[in-house]
């Protein structure tokens, strides 16, 4: 709300004579996909007792208690008869998980699922929070970016060393704005969006450290979305980005972003190595002898032109 946008709350289900849930039907499946909106599942517990099934007027004193589940991205294959079906049955369980306190039950078989039954399923987080043990035991707390991060990132971009800059800047940028700084911790979280590390372990000081960054921008864009990726020097080569690269490509794939790419010198050789790691294929730039371009594409036959981006 704070961001403008409109929330729409679709009461769903049937009242029951007992007070249980009941079953949801196809409409609010449909509803979600048609506008692609985000549904957040929501419980509403206490208007059975303040409402019961005979009674012409509500008990007024009666405490109702609400409930928010994480948004869930909902998206079901193109033609899938069962399409409104499937979309309404996840809600369904999201909101009984709500209130009877037991996690959703995991379905890996279908696209984007783990994503979203990882979050559901870790009901004290926030959804895409994760803490990952890299491979020398350090642990990182990974989740989106934040307006809060402003001076955090700045800090993190400033302190990369002259190569890591060059490669992430691509030899252009020496200094950003503070308004481009702010933009970059603003992403509006489907065209653009971005992770970061930070480090868990705050034995000095309170302020928790950024120790890397993920992104990707432009997902509208014919060409697809562009990725960028980079990892504090000290912490580089133990996994994390890697991690953070993955966390990036499921996000993207769950939300519907058709192409990932990123535009590298050839010399960066750690980038390749990641970038073939996570599953990206490569071409040379046509436009600059110097550069490579890596891509993924995570829907296939997406409508997107099939030459990779130039
Ligand atoms: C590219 C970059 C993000 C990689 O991050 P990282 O945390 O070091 O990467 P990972 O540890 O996850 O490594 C991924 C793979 O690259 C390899 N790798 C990482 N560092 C390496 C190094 N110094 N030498 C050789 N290989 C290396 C690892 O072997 C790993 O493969 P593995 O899974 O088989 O072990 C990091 O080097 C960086 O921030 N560079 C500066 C910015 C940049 O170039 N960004 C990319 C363009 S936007």
């Amino acid at each position: 709300m704070q961001r403008g946008y409109s929330i729409v709350w679709f009461p769903e289900g049937r009242r029951s004579p007992t007070g249980e849930v009941g079953p949801f039907f196809g409409g609010i499946g449909q509803l979600v996909l048609d506008t692609g909106a985000r549904a957040l599942p929501t419980a509403i517990s206490g208007t059975f007792e303040a409402l019961p099934k005979q009674r012409r007027w509500p008990r007024l004193r009666t405490p109702l208690r609400v409930q928010f589940g994480v948004p869930l991205a909902l998206r079901e294959p193109r033609g899938s008869p069962r399409a409104a079906l499937n979309a309404s049955g996840r809600l369904e369980r999201a909101v009984r998980a709500l209130v009877t306190g037991k996690p959703d039950a995991p379905e890996l078989s279908r696209e984007g699922a783990a994503t979203i039954t990882r979050t559901e399923s870790a009901m004290s987080k926030p959804a895409n929070e994760w803490t990952e043990t890299l491979k020398d035991g350090r642990r990182v707390a990974i989740r989106p970016i934040r307006l809060d991060d402003v001076e955090r990132n700045e800090r993190f971009l400033e302190q990369l060393s002259p190569p890591s800059k060059h490669f992430l800047f691509l030899g252009g940028i020496a200094q950003l704005s503070d308004d481009a700084l702010r933009r970059l911790c603003d992403p509006d979280h489907a065209n653009d969006m971005a992770f970061v590390a930070l480090e868990t372990d705050i034995s000095r000081g309170s302020a928790l450290r950024q120790v890397g960054v993920s992104r990707y921008a432009g997902a509208s864009s014919p060409q697809g979305a562009e990725i960028s990726v980079a990892v504090a020097d000290e912490w580089q080569h133990r996994g994390l980005g890697k991690r953070l690269l993955e966390h990036l490509i499921e996000y993207a794939r769950a939300h519907g972003v058709k192409r990932l790419y990123s535009m590298d010198s050839m010399g960066n050789t750690r980038m390749r190595k990641l970038a073939r790691d996570v599953g990206f294929s490569e071409r040379p730039d046509a436009d600059d002898a110097s550069q490579v371009i890596y891509y993924i594409d995570l829907v296939p036959d997406a409508g997107l032109a099939t030459r990779a981006p130039r």
